[in-house]
């Protein structure tokens, strides 16, 4: 992707040089434009050495504009990120003036663009600031970064700060994706569940929940509203998404099932654990005390009792996709837990042996559908998250 990176003058300057390093380490092409005021805090030698290309600074420079010309530069760019932007910066851009080199760009591209604001936190509340933001949010093609809280530079506490360069790529990612998935709710569980045997023993599994999770990350990049329902992970929820941390299976049914009417599509990527032990103790059980044998009782079917509910040809309810962790025959019994459960999708994947889904962070699947079977990998899971929701939204569009 070509990122053109535009930098005002702020304290937070210096973070855009982290982003740029971000950008260029997962392999996009970088090129920078800085404003009088950013060169006041970090000079352009930081950001030509990390993005490899002379940085913009003057409009009227004869050698920039022989390298790139200012028209030139607003048509290369792929998306185009201001971060951070500065109150200045924002008022003009709004006022629609091209008294800088930034400006002129913006005026004269055609990509998406997205503003990562960052002031002192008065001047981020004051109305002036914030009738500005509401017109850009507004615009199509424009995408505003909410500022992160905290304590600001100026010492001030409040809102203000230039988020995390991670939040400010999704931000960016998000502006370029296909919007497949815009006004839909979707839910999606994720990560294994714990069954408590006393406070200090639990049977589990090894789900990570990377897949889920990359998932939610997906569907809200494609402009879904996405509650994403987990059981433990060391994983932290992406920006934007609802998070609803759960331990048990019956704490992960009662949180999908009271939700999953007023979806549009419900993916159900957590291994849930299908039996629990019958009795749990209250207190540490030790190890002379504890029996050999662990009597279990079944957990509910989460998957099951939606396809129940909402499974078969009605449309009305939410479209329901399924995983599958499997050792053999995963096609075949991935379908044959299709019908079972009666999802309108499955995803199958092989678990065990050197390629296990379980951890990996890639990995190949097969898609089922009524109508299909599509192979897919070995890919990273954000890549077999697209294709999933690709082929999830297309279903839902022709039901
Ligand atoms: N699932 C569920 N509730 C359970 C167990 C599984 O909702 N108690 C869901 C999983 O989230 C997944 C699908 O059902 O979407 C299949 O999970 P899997 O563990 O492969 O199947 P099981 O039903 O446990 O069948 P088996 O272990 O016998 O293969």
């Amino acid at each position: 992707m070509k990122v053109l990176l535009g930098v005002t003058g702020g304290i937070a300057a210096y973070k855009a040089a982290e982003i740029t390093r971000a950008l260029v380490k997962r392999g996009d092409e970088v090129r920078v434009v800085m404003s009088a005021g950013a060169r006041e805090f970090i000079t352009p030698l930081t950001f030509q050495v990390l993005s490899g290309n002379p940085v913009g600074t003057e409009i009227f420079d004869p050698n920039y504009e022989s390298e790139i010309g200012h028209i030139e530069l607003a048509r290369w760019a792929d998306v185009v990120l201001v971060a951070p932007a500065t109150a200045n910066f924002i008022a003009r851009l709004c006022a629609g003036m091209s008294d800088d080199l930034l400006t002129t760009v913006l005026l004269a591209t055609r990509a998406p663009v997205v503003i990562a604001p960052a002031m002192n936190t008065q001047m981020w509340g004051h109305v002036f600031v914030q009738r500005n933001i509401a017109m850009l949010a507004e615009h199509p093609g424009y995408h505003v970064v909410d500022p992160d809280s905290g304590e600001l530079a100026c010492k001030e506490v409040g809102a203000g700060r230039l988020p995390d360069p991670e939040v400010v790529l999704e931000a960016l990612d998000r502006a370029r994706a296909p919007q497949l998935l815009a006004g839909h709710r979707v839910l999606i569980s994720a990560g294994p569940t714990r069954e408590a045997i006393d406070p200090a023993r639990f049977l589990s599994n090894p789900s990570t929940g990377k897949m889920g999770f990359a998932l939610a990350r997906v569907a809200h990049r494609m402009g879904a509203r996405v509650t994403l329902v987990a059981g433990p992970t060391t994983l932290r929820a992406p920006a934007g998404v609802e998070s609803i941390p759960v331990n048990t299976a019956r704490e992960m049914h009662s949180a999908i099932t009271t939700r999953a009417e007023s979806m549009d599509i419900v993916v159900m990527a957590a291994a849930v654990a299908d039996w629990r032990p019958k009795i749990v103790n209250d207190s540490k059980q030790t190890k002379s005390s504890i029996s050999p044998t662990l009597e279990l009782e079944a957990n509910p079917d989460i998957l099951a009792e939606l396809g129940a509910r909402f499974g078969g040809s009605d449309a009305s309810g939410p479209l329901l996709v399924g995983f599958a962790a499997e050792s053999d025959y995963i096609k075949e019994r991935g379908l044959a837990k299709m019908q079972r459960k009666q999802a309108h999708m499955l995803v199958a994947n092989k678990i065990g042996g050197p390629d296990s889904a379980f951890g990996a962070d890639s990995s190949s699947v097969v898609i089922l559908t009524a109508e299909s079977s599509m192979e897919v990998g070995p890919a990273t899971k954000e890549e077999l998250a697209t294709r999933i929701l690709q082929v999830a939204a297309a279903i839902q569009k022709s039901r």
